[in-house]
């Protein structure tokens, strides 16, 4: 439903919602950011699909969206980015919360009070030219005890049908949350206001960029740009910023984790939820296809990005993904890699940043062996091989990427909408590493597994905005979507562990994996993909009980003969190349765990710091 802010552009009073909206704090704060923002129009969201195809129109009639061959990619569109906006900021993402020492040194952090100031200066009349859509959605599925409502004020409709996809959006929404139900309050602006008569650009967006969250009023505010985790504000800002803080005061956990269940030929069934930082293959994992040798294995899918996760009452800990679909990286997917993912992309996508071929469909590095012989690449211009080669521009860009319903998944796991969630057995931790971790490790207590998560390093990619292949500290892949301390966070994990042992259950195993290591012409020695099945084999076995390994500094690894071959080539000497701790390039690994402890020394729990003078022990 549209209603025209007209008569009173600077009143609060001016805004008219649909009959199926109730809630009366929703109402008043909706007039109060329209009031500020000043947008021409309020569009209250209902979800529906007629809503959806109207607003996917409108996009293209201005440019921002091409709607690709229906005959290729039914219902499927492509946006190109302003080539300024095409990552997440880190740099211009803030943790507000009343103490600096609540953010703590990983994040930025500015005194609320402040930042209020300088977002309300930019709000002013910041939607000016533009409809502002009420966007409701559920993080989880409707009604889940572990789910949460959000209320996104946009004034992109590229937010809007991108949210549509990736939240349970609209109408029901309005149902559960009733006439005083708790929501997460968002609000959103490409901050470039339309003066009368001004031409829009295909993709508004600022050079001022503010990513905010306070987390004690649980509020977002996102300013300057339309891209991504930047503008989606169900996803980073609201399932894992805020979202980690909801955990930390309740007592569960808010993770950047995939969910996966795998079932052996004899019918047993485990879930796990893995971590790895942005655009290491979490998507390709979550839909990993058994290889050869693993007749009867079945793998499907819960979710591909983020876990929340409580402890049930049986003293096991249950997940849900709270998303409904996947904003997965496209460059790099293929029916070799991800072949579920590209049967997920048949239609009903929204495609953002990768190349148009010329009979209306797109194209990636990495979809297919050969590059079409021309293409329009992401930043709108021709592309052909040769100019590729020529110039070193890539057809799509890196951080390209696919919004597609978790629905079209073939491997979705039947449980993915239960609200009750599913059981976790393990957590995996992963980062790309090109020496020095091996292909896979077995903590031996909870304490160890969590000093391994928090210690995790991993090479950047071009998820974020940034110098990309450098080693950074990625604790647990939360470091840029913790919402408060670092330090405090270990301690919560710490906590949930205690919590945990104290019903009896036996605790979920930890796990550390790299499947990066380089040869010395730095090529990847291990294939990966469908092949992590056999990683993933001996993980469930050591749950289990049934697989062997043998100790090394830290946690147990798998000797060779305690994996299972049937169908690969791999060797024995390949192996021993990707499952070697080096102790020169372990001294040196503990040099940068300290120098994390030194940064993350305020509140760092003592238990971690015990584990790493074993390790450093262990080595001399
Ligand atoms: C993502 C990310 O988009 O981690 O999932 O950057
Ligand atoms: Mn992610």
């Amino acid at each position: 439903m549209d209603a025209v802010m007209a008569s009173d552009k600077n009143g609060a009073g001016a805004v008219l919602a649909p009959s199926w909206v109730r809630h009366g704090r929703l109402i008043a704060w909706v007039a109060e950011i329209a009031a500020l923002t000043k947008p021409d129009h309020v569009h209250w969201c209902d979800g529906s699909q007629e809503e959806y195809d109207a607003m996917c129109a409108g996009l293209v009639a201005a440019g921002t969206m091409t709607r690709l061959n229906p005959a290729r990619r039914p219902n499927s569109f492509l946006a190109l980015s302003d080539p300024s906006d095409v990552a997440r900021v880190e740099d211009r993402t803030f943790i507000c919360s009343e103490r600096e020492e609540d953010a703590g040194p990983t994040n930025n952090w500015v005194a609320p009070a402040q930042m209020r100031d300088t977002l309300h200066g930019l709000f002013d009349g910041c939607m000016r030219g533009r409809t502002l859509y009420v966007v409701p959605f559920s993080m989880g599925p409707l009604g889940s005890h572990i789910a949460q409502i959000g209320i996104e004020l946009s004034d992109s409709a590229y937010v809007a049908v991108n949210m549509r996809i990736m939240t349970r959006m609209g109408k029901a929404v309005h149902e559960v949350l009733g006439s005083s139900g708790d929501f997460v309050p968002c609000v959103h602006s490409v901050g470039l206001p339309l003066a009368a008569g001004q031409k829009d650009v295909a993709w508004p967006c600022s050079a001022t960029k503010y990513i905010v969250h306070y987390p004690e009023s649980r509020e977002i505010w996102s300013y300057g740009s339309g891209y991504g985790g930047n503008a989606l504000l169900g996803k980073k800002c609201f399932a894992l910023r805020i979202a980690s803080t909801m955990g930390r005061d309740q007592g569960w956990l808010a993770e950047h984790m995939l969910i996966l269940g795998v079932e052996n030929p004899q019918g047993k069934k485990h879930y796990v939820a893995a971590a790895f930082p942005s655009a290491c293959g979490k998507t390709n994992f979550a839909m990993l296809i058994p290889p050869t040798g693993f007749t009867g294995w079945k793998v499907t899918t819960i979710g591909d990005d983020i876990a929340w996760i409580k402890p049930g009452p049986d003293g096991r800990l249950y997940a849900i993904n709270p998303e409904a679909g996947y904003f997965g990286v496209a460059p790099g997917t293929s029916e070799k890699t991800n072949f579920n993912a590209m049967a997920t992309l048949r239609e009903n996508v929204i495609f953002t940043n990768v190349a148009l071929t010329d009979d209306g469909d797109i194209w990636w590095e990495g979809m297919t062996k050969e590059a079409p012989a021309h293409l329009i690449d992401w930043q709108g211009k021709d592309w052909t091989p040769a100019l590729g080669k020529e110039s070193g521009r890539k057809a799509a860009h890196p951080n390209a990427r696919f919004t597609a319903p978790a629905s079209q998944c073939p491997s979705i796991d039947p449980a993915w909408e239960n609200p009750a969630g599913v059981p976790i057995s393990a957590f995996i931790f992963g980062g790309r590493r090109s020496t020095t971790v091996p292909l896979v490790t077995h903590a031996r207590s909870w304490t160890e597994g969590v000093y391994m998560a928090a210690t995790m390093g991993s090479e950047t990619t071009a998820a974020a905005a940034g110098e990309q292949g450098v080693v950074r500290r990625d604790p647990f892949a939360m470091l840029p979507f913790c919402g408060y301390n670092m330090s405090d966070y270990f301690a919560h994990w710490l906590n949930v562990g205690r919590r945990l042992e104290t019903t009896g259950q036996k605790l979920p195993g930890i796990f550390c994996v790299n499947w990066f290591r380089t040869d010395e012409q730095g090529k990847f020695v291990w294939p990966g993909f469908g092949e992590n099945m056999r990683v993933l084999k001996w993980i469930l076995e050591r749950v289990d009980g049934q697989a062997g390994g043998e100790d090394h500094l830290f946690g147990t690894t798998p000797r060779y003969d305690d994996m299972s071959w049937e169908g690969s080539s791999f060797g024995r000497s390949e192996f021993a190349r990707i499952a070697s701790i080096d102790i020169a390039s372990w001294k040196n690994e503990l040099v940068l765990h300290n120098e994390l402890f030194t940064k993350l020394q305020y509140h760092l729990p003592v238990e971690l710091s015990m584990v790493k003078d074993q390790i450093e022990k262990n080595l001399h």
